[in-house]
């Protein structure tokens, strides 16, 4: 199998895999070849697929261990590697419009925060629920001397329990119980984080989970994470993907925020999403 990547962005950041059927297994020539390109690209878009639960999980985890998320109430009862993002639910999961209409990177509250998320549509909108996705090596590189100075060797402290009752939905979330409370404590990571394969360096702070920078006064912290987040989100470094069903996108959550955006709530939109566990962000 020989794959193209064809850019959907002027810059590195986003492309297209063609060529490719992810219903099948892929060989071990193809998946060295999408390793070096989320390393180089960090979003891999597929199109077109139509793949079960089985086959999800099984191309996920040609890179990595499966990560569990902590909200039950949102995995797919037989395949807990799934989190099913279905604003009617499915099989019993608690219904949610979206995976988070805020900045974030998934599960950055972790102290080995996933690699990637692979994100697939079953069921979207005629408009909106589209998610855009904030290059964070682009963000990084485009600051100034000052700021690259004042972040570096800096940690921020992530958190989620305080986040996320109020991020969602005018309180449909689920509480989260002492013990899905028990697995998320806080934690600090760098404000710059160096992929160790490449040694890019690229922001690391997001709107939804990032409270602060340690050791700084509440006040100063804020403003500095609100500073880096709006100059990561600028349009410059943001892709906008506008879901068809049957898209995969799968991106690398060491060097991109995303944000889902509104829709017509009466309209279904249903996604499946699997998470790569990662490693321990380096400075
Ligand atoms: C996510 O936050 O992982 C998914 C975003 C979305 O639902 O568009």
């Amino acid at each position: 199998m020989t794959l193209s990547f064809k850019p959907m962005t002027t810059t590195r950041f986003v492309v297209e895999v063609e060529d490719i059927d992810l219903s099948k297994p892929v060989d071990g020539a193809s998946v060295a070849a999408l390793r070096k390109a989320i390393n180089e690209h960090s979003i891999l878009v597929f199109r077109g697929q139509t793949i079960d639960n089985d086959q999800h999980i099984a191309f996920s985890r040609n890179f990595g261990d499966l990560e569990i998320h902590t909200v039950k109430q949102y995995l797919l009862p037989d395949y807990p590697e799934i989190i099913a993002l279905a604003n009617r639910g499915e099989n019993g999961t608690t219904p949610i419009d979206n995976g988070g209409a805020y900045w974030h990177t998934d599960i950055s509250y972790k102290a080995k925060p996933p690699m990637g998320s692979l994100l697939y549509s079953l069921e979207v909108p005629p408009e909106g629920g589209d998610t855009l996705f904030a290059d964070m090596y682009a963000a990084y590189d485009a600051l100034d001397d000052d700021m690259k100075d004042r972040i570096e060797g800096v940690r921020a402290v992530h958190g989620y329990a305080a986040r996320f009752s109020q991020m969602g939905e005018g309180g449909k979330r689920p509480t989260l119980s002492a013990e899905q409370l028990a697995e998320v404590p806080e934690v600090t990571h760098p404000v710059v984080r160096i992929n160790r394969e490449t040694g890019r360096r690229a922001l690391y702070v997001n709107e939804g989970f990032t409270q602060g920078i340690e050791g700084m006064p509440m006040v100063e912290s804020r403003t500095l994470v609100d500073t880096l987040n709006a100059h990561a989100t600028q349009p410059d470094f943001v892709y906008d993907h506008r879901w068809r069903v049957g898209d995969l996108v799968f991106w690398d959550n060491r060097a991109v925020m995303h944000c889902a955006t509104a829709y017509d709530t009466s309209y279904p939109r249903r996604m499946h999403r699997t998470t790569i566990q990662g490693d321990m962000p380096i400075a």
